[in-house]
């Protein structure tokens, strides 16, 4: 099985913050968990550069040169995405040759599918947004998501994209499949394909932009850059350059990100798909319709104690501090546990500390700390003998209600299950009290800490696409070589009894040290 997922491609006009690490970090452990399922996975991240909000940011800071202000700017997005261990198959950049190349071939598809069409436009345009605005989306006079910005009023030729033709096809897709996830964005996604799709225009008069594709055969026109980003999930697999690749990855599996573009992904972009299919054999399923992304799944947004992230407020803080902090394993688990996902939320440092402390340290590092310290002291620092059926911590339910929240993309869920049983897991040991048990009934004693070393073996699996930095030194403690480990894969790796007995333990060592 091949897995395909995609985050959007970030602007380079700010610096990464953790609302973009939110996005980036749930594709993250989803693609982790499908490399577990010994999946071959395609992770794609990128940036969004052709935007006039990236030249308003560069001028901003007083620099002139756009090309060395993206270099740049794209090498702190990626290098952040390295620095927090986001294990990304492909960075792609819109200034590429690869992708320039892939949306003119799709523009000429969609031309030769006769859905483009030159005409007078005129109206509002947020640069903020990246969008044109109508009078109903305009709150007195300017765009209520960018009040502190004047909308531009522009009179121009433009290309347009006959968006309307594809409203039923658009319909159809939204009401019979589960393209559009949760279901409170599909609601909102059909009614404004049904009450309120455009026409849009895809180009602007080059003379009034200085970034962007230009329009093939019309070197007087660039290309609207929500028309040439949304290509980016198209040609970072190869579209316009490598057939094979394309052909062996699309169409993607798995789309994550905030609800702000939900439009983008699951209005505009299946409209383009549906209308360069007709042209390009390339884009076309079997029964030639397009190919479309299977899924898009929009999540909330959060603020930060109660406010908005933004650059003024200094609250844009970015990933790696907190990850210094806490560690990064820490900062994931936080931002997909506290988070409900696909729901608004708050994100609070005070919560960060407290979910350490609580969940990380006191439940699951505590469990795995005294589980090693107590079969290394009374067992010569070694497995012991012994597979106790009865103890209740083996649980296979729980194992396979994990497994079913990963594949259907709920990280939220799949803690919330794991959390249960490691609660249940320190909950036996207050009631066995192995601890005195062993002065009777030794015996006993092994088949309880056999099975509670074999739940941690089997959490650190079920942890692993969130914290893969936790679940390799609880390998390393319990005395297990790592890539040997890995190598089980999910299924595997989940069947119980993985520990031998008589094998010799590792070093018990605080997983989640106490904060300074
Ligand atoms: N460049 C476009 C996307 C093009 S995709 C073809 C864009 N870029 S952006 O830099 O503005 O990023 C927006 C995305 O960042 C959101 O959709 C979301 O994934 C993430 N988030 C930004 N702030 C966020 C929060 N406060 N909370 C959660 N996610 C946040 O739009």
């Amino acid at each position: 099985m091949k897995f395909y997922i995609n985050t959007p491609i970030y602007y380079v006009n700010d610096r990464p913050h953790i609302g973009h690490a939110y996005t980036t970090i749930v594709a993250d452990t989803l693609a982790r968990f499908h490399r577990l399922k010994k999946d071959d996975v395609f992770f794609s991240v990128g940036v969004d550069e052709n935007s006039q909000k990236n030249v308003q940011a560069m001028e901003a800071a007083g620099e002139k040169d756009l090309v060395a202000y993206l270099d740049r700017m794209a090498g702190v997005w990626k290098q952040t995405w390295q620095d927090s261990g986001i294990a990304f198959t492909d960075f792609i950049r819109t200034t590429e040759e690869r992708h320039q190349r892939g949306v003119e071939r799709f523009w000429n598809a969609v031309k030769k599918s006769g859905d483009i069409e030159l005409r007078e436009y005129e109206g509002w345009y947020c640069v903020g947004c990246e969008a044109f605005k109508t009078e109903t989306d305009m709150v007195e006079d300017k765009c209520p998501l960018h009040p502190n910005k004047n909308l531009e009023r522009l009179k121009e030729k433009n290309y347009f994209f006959k968006l309307t033709n594809y409203r039923q096809a658009l319909l159809d897709l939204i009401e019979k499949t589960d393209f559009v996830q949760p279901e409170s964005r599909r609601h909102e996604i059909r009614n404004y394909v049904k009450d309120h799709l455009a026409d849009i225009s895809i180009s602007r008069e080059a003379k009034s932009l200085n970034v962007g594709i230009s329009v093939p055969g019309d070197e007087s026109q660039r290309i609207y850059v929500w028309f040439d980003a949304l290509l980016n999930y198209l040609t970072v697999v190869g579209y316009g350059t490598d057939e094979e690749m394309f052909q062996k990855w699309w169409p993607a599996d798995f789309w994550v990100g905030g609800k702000d573009i939900l439009k983008f992904h699951c209005a505009l972009l299946p409209a383009m798909m549906m209308s360069a299919a007709k042209s390009d054999p390339l884009l076309q399923n079997k029964d030639g319709g397009a190919l479309l992304v299977k899924q898009c799944f929009a999540h909330g947004f959060f603020t930060i104690d109660g406010q908005k992230i933004s650059k003024s407020l200094g609250n844009a803080i970015d990933p790696r501090d907190l990850a210094s902090k806490y560690g990064m394993d820490a900062l994931r688990y936080f931002l997909l546990r506290e988070i409900t996902f696909g729901e608004d939320g708050d994100f609070s440092e005070k919560r960060l500390q407290e979910r350490y402390e609580s969940d990380l340290g006191n439940t699951f590092g505590n469990l795995v700390n005294r589980v090693i310290a107590m079969s290394k002291k009374y067992f010569d620092g070694a497995v012991p003998q012994g597979m106790n059926q009865e103890s209740g911590i083996r649980n296979e339910e729980l194992c396979a209600a994990v497994n079913h929240a990963y594949a259907s993309h709920r990280c939220d869920s799949a803690l919330a299950a794991i959390w249960v049983g490691l609660i249940r897991a320190n909950k036996t040991i207050e009631e066995a009290q192995p601890f005195k048990l062993i002065k009777t009934d030794p015996l006993a004693v092994a088949k309880i800490l056999y099975d509670l070393l074999e739940a941690c073996r089997w959490y650190a699996w079920m942890v692993y696409p969130v914290m893969p930095g936790t679940a390799e030194k609880i390998w390393a403690q319990l005395g297990l070589d790592r890539e040997k480990e890995l190598s089980k894969g999910w299924d595997e790796g989940l069947q119980w009894g993985g520990l031998i007995p008589g094998q010799p333990l590792g070093e018990p060592e605080p997983l989640f040290p106490r904060l300074p």
